[in-house]
């Protein structure tokens, strides 16, 4: 029976670039859809982009630019990744749409009708120089429980304990360096404990995720709490219909961006909407996400979905995360590799395939180890099966370029063919890694094949050319099937495969017929050897601290703003230390550090970097200009205290005389923070190290 299948992966924040774990779950989704489709069901899958919320608005804020602006860049980005990597997403929409906000606002309708949603004042953290309530991760502080400082408004990363913002002592907002004060407001909650026995049933239909379910056992136990879904103006957001100010909170509009994007999708192609979204559908629905948003995924938004009278999601499929070389993603390691490095440096197969051959159904993290990944794609999809068609495609060529009319081997054949109902239950189940196990222990079978009829040694004797024609008739065939079977993984090498084979490789079923008596086209080579050099450059060379004496403020200002600071990261201070290689002690000692005050900051006209910075320091007025424009924005600088260092020689740029340089220190995520001095200190006095 041909089924109707909507599926989505999670919708990428509007703020960044994406990175491999991002592609892990592209990928995993994508060879889904596309091995969906070769069994003829109609597949559709959709994705967007996650625009909204206080992260993008401070990041436009601190670029000078609209938050519209920015997610359209982003986005753009994002969309090339994606189509390089060769994610086909029908459509891909964005979360700050007309259809998304429609949606949104009547899936919010309906749960305030039905009785779902209660209002609340709320204590909060106020920023009183931004003009607005911080959330948690705006806030900094000690820890109420073990007194570590610096860390966020929710939880300690020294000791593990999570607290609420109120709680935390000595609060600064990191927005503005300032204390906050607590204020109430009115928020919207969303009761989800309402929808208990509702979420209980769903998780009895389908097959879960054990590790997932066990979770949500534990999340039940604990009792399912009100959701906050409102956040109060300035926010990037959906304004909400009835309550002028309030704005939905990001995660409520982004899962709905799932329909948003899947409504412009029906208007493109005259879809219907309701026929997939109606309590009663029959067409299947996916969500494939991270274990990170599994509560997201699998408490608020299938009730959201049924309180708004909609189906539920026939599953979620949660995936785990990746690291590299068996650790952490982690920018000061150089090991958080974005998707273009990945892909100026190679292309996007070889991933695909080292991806798929690691992933299956289960919620553990996997590991990309570049040397395995070397290994792997070259004996896999080198050695193994292209090396099928290389070795048989000359002879066929020079025997008249066409495949003979009977197999020599016929029930090796079927034996192969035979393999797709268990290969195709493998890829249903999301057990990538299998399925692609038992597809290379076929190629093997099909090397020793070629090997043990030796279409070179026969081809000597030229009384045996039907032999050879038959031989390499038989690798060409099995080689077909198993392009088929990797066809989901490896779309493009299909797409070059079926026009060597003159065949579309499209169905999953068409290899219970073999290839017979059909010209084939040129033989191009269908995969090239990973270079083990080329592919360490994928880890960047980690940076050194030696950017905190530049040699000059110009270059320092001029270079981008991550490279033009010193990388501080709390895990990585001592190996970045040791990499620095390049300061000594004496080198350091010549820096006079100072306390500066900002007195004015602003943008600078033909830069999109800098930001031109009026210091006092001690009286004394320095004119400086600093890369770092992409994080700080010049309303949130002025009046701030920043270090910088006072004895750089001065340095003629195009936009003037920087006089100076403030030290920034950059961490794991894009961010960069300015150092501040201690607010102990008296901080009217210039002082020395
Ligand atoms: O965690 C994230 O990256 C979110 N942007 C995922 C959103 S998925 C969906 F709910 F929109
Ligand atoms: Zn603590």
């Amino acid at each position: 029976m041909l089924r109707k299948i909507l599926v989505t992966s999670a919708l990428p924040y509007a703020n960044g670039p994406l990175h491999l774990g991002h592609l892990v779950e592209a990928v995993q989704t994508d060879v889904w859809v596309r091995f969906q489709r070769m069994l003829g069901h109609d597949c559709l899958y959709v994705c967007a982009e996650d625009a909204h919320g206080t992260p993008i608005m401070i990041k436009a804020q601190s670029e000078g630019i609209t938050p519209e602006a920015l997610i359209a860049r982003v986005a753009e980005e994002h969309r090339r990744d994606y189509r390089e990597f060769l994610i086909g997403h029908d459509q891909f929409h964005t979360t700050h749409s007309p259809e998304n906000q429609e949606v949104t606002n009547l899936l919010y309708q309906r749960v305030r009708d039905g009785g779902h949603i209660t209002v609340r004042s709320v204590r909060q953290a106020f920023d009183e120089q931004a003009g607005m309530f911080l959330p948690d991760r705006y806030i900094k502080g000690e820890c109420p429980r073990c007194g570590a400082a610096e860390q966020y408004g929710d939880s300690c990363e020294s000791c593990g304990a999570t607290y609420s913002s109120t709680d935390i002592k000595n609060p600064l907002s990191t927005i503005t360096g300032t204390p906050p004060v607590w204020r109430e407001s009115e928020h919207y909650f969303f009761q989800l404990g309402q929808f208990e026995k509702t979420l209980r049933d769903w998780l009895q239909t389908g097959a879960r995720q054990p590790q997932v379910r066990a979770k949500l056992e534990e999340w039940f136990e604990a009792g399912l709490k009100d959701w906050d879904i409102s956040r109060d103006a300035p926010y990037f957001g959906f304004e909400i219909p009835d309550a002028p100010g309030k704005y939905f909170y990001v995660w409520f509009d982004a899962p709905i961006g799932y329909l948003g994007s899947f409504r412009a999708l029906c208007k493109q192609r005259g879809l219907d909407f309701d026929e997939y979204w109606r309590p009663d559908s029959t067409a299947e629905v996916y969500h494939f996400i991270g274990k990170d948003i599994s509560y997201f995924h699998n408490l608020f938004w299938p009730a959201v979905l049924h309180g708004g009278g909609m189906r539920k999601p026939t599953a979620v499929f949660v995936h785990g995360f990746l690291t590299i070389n068996g650790a952490k993603m982690s920018k000061s390691r150089g090991t958080f590799i974005t998707a273009r490095r990945y892909l100026d440096l190679l292309p996007p197969e070889p991933l695909r395939y080292y991806l798929a051959g690691k992933l299956d159904s289960g919620i553990d993290d996997m590991d990309l180890s570049l040397d395995d990944f070397v290994a792997r794609v070259n004996s896999d999809l080198v050695g193994k099966l292209v090396n099928i068609a290389s070795r048989c495609a000359g002879f066929i060529a020079r025997g008249g370029g066409q495949l003979a009319a009977a197999l020599p081997d016929p029930a090796l054949y079927h034996e192969f063919a035979a393999k797709r109902t268990v290969i195709a239950a493998h890829y249903e189940a999301r057990e990538y890694s299998t399925a692609t196990r038992e597809i290379m222990a076929l190629a093997d079978r099909a090397n020793q094949y070629v090997d043990m009829h030796k279409p070179w040694t026969l081809a000597k004797d030229p009384a045996r050319s039907a032999e050879v024609l038959a031989v390499c008739t038989q690798g060409i065939n099995l080689f077909r099937v198993l392009m088929s079977y990797l066809a989901p993984v490896l779309p493009q090498m299909a797409c070059s495969a079926a026009k060597f084979l003159n065949d579309p490789l499209s169905r999953w079923d068409a290899v219970e017929t073999p290839l017979l008596a059909s010209p084939l086209g040129k033989y191009e080579p269908l995969a090239i050897r990973l270079d083990p050099k080329q592919v360490a450059q994928l880890i960047e060379p980690a940076a050194g601290i030696a950017a905190v004496a530049p040699t000059s403020p110009a270059q320092a200002a001029a270079a981008p703003a991550q490279a033009a600071s010193p990388r501080t990261n709390k895990r990585d201070a001592a190996a970045s230390a040791e990499t620095a290689g390049n300061a000594n002690i004496a080198d350091f000692t010549k820096l006079d550090l100072r306390v500066a005050r900002v007195i004015e900051a602003s943008l600078v006209e033909g830069s999109d970097k800098l930001l031109q910075l009026t210091l006092d320091v001690g009286g004394e007025t320095r004119n400086v200009f600093s890369g770092i424009r992409a994080a700080y924005s010049p309303e949130q600088l002025v009046g701030r205290h920043v270090l910088m260092i006072y004895n750089l020689e001065p340095r003629k740029m195009r936009f003037g005389v920087s006089e100076g340089m403030v030290l920034c220190a950059s961490g794991d995520g894009p961010e960069l923070f300015l150092l501040s001095p201690d607010a102990a200190l008296p901080l009217a006095c210039a002082s020395r190290r």
